[in-house]
């Protein structure tokens, strides 16, 4: 596939970009940034001016694109990760700023320039509890994708905003806009790094509902979205089927959420944050783990 990529220089970004390309996709990154990586092209684009994501969404990927005399083919297909990812980078006006805005404006030049297929980014934050103030638990357990979503925060907010807006362009079009709600992502290097505090305190998990997923998994999450068509608009959780602790689930409900209603049985390390529609529509099947490489 020829995919238009926004956000491939993130920390999410650039290990979904390279799994894309290691399947031998084209990748044109679309950010205001460059990756720098040999494989993928780059064009600086800010998003938040719709009038240069018309353009570099109609125009070449490459130099190599000038030999075909037909002109920039279209793109089969776009994923879109840039975003300020969380409260606290910017005021929370920007962040709602640029994040919707910036949606709105690839999702509005995707099906108008006839590409049949959009995954994008959302969030755990979604559900309300990463960003909460306070403690916020969830409704009932696990989380899945008909939980509630009302934040509290500027950054949840934007996604949520964004879920309706790709919702509506679904609607209107019938093409497939399919939404991540990605869970902390976890780069290989991390796990060395972060990993033993949580051993040591699993309270430090608990904004997360005790989930993560690896950058590796992610970018695996992206390609079966890719690849399975014809579902329309949805949303998926995209989690590890592990929690980020070392307790047992047990000891996670009795300690966090004694009075939260469980929906099914939760048992040995199994994911709070269900990840069973992703598994079943599209095949999401995560490898990457954090226990063969922390020492306890
Ligand atoms: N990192 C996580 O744990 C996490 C969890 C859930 C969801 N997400 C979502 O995944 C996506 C990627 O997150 P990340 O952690 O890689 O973030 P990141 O900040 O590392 O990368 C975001 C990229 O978007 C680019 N960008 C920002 N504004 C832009 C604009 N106006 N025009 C063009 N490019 C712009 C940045 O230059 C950057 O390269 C985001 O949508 C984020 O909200 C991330």
């Amino acid at each position: 596939m020829r995919i238009f990529f926004t956000g491939g220089s993130g920390k999410a970004g650039k290990h979904a970009v390279s799994w894309l390309l290691d399947q031998g996709h084209r990748v044109l990154n679309a950010d205001l940034v460059p990756l720098d990586d040999p494989r993928v092209d780059n064009l600086r684009v800010d998003l938040t001016d719709i009038g240069q994501v018309y353009s570099a969404m109609s125009g070449l990927a490459g130099l190599d694109e000038l030999d075909d005399p037909a002109g920039a083919p279209r793109f089969d297909a776009v994923v879109h990760f840039a975003a300020i990812p969380r409260i606290l980078i910017g005021p929370d006006s920007e962040v709602f700023r640029v994040n919707t805005l910036s949606t709105y404006n690839v999702i509005e030049a995707a099906v108008k320039l006839g590409i049949r297929k959009v995954v994008f980014a959302s969030s755990e934050t979604t559900y309300g509890v990463c960003f909460a103030h306070g403690e916020q638990r969830p409704e009932y357990l696990p989380v899945d994708e008909a939980h509630p979503t009302v934040p509290h925060d500027s950054y949840a907010m934007s996604k949520v905003a964004n879920e309706v807006t790709a919702r509506s362009f679904q609607a209107r079009t019938g093409i497939d806009i399919y939404g991540l709600r990605i869970n902390n992502v976890i780069e290989p290097h991390e796990y060395a790094d972060m990993f033993p505090a949580f051993v040591q305190d699993a309270a430090l998990r608990r904004r997360n509902i005790f989930g993560y997923i690896d950058a590796r998994d992610l970018g695996h999450m992206v390609e079966c979205c890719l690849r399975t068509d014809g579902l329309g608009y949805q949303v998926f959780n995209v989690a590890n089927a592990d929690t980020s602790v070392d307790i047992p689930a047990a000891e996670i409900i009795a300690r966090f959420y004694p009075d939260v209603p469980l929906r099914r049985d939760i048992s040995g390390h199994e994911t709070f944050y269900a990840i069973d529609k992703a598994r079943e529509l599209v095949g999401f099947a995560p490898k990457h783990g954090w226990r063969d490489k922390v020492s306890k």
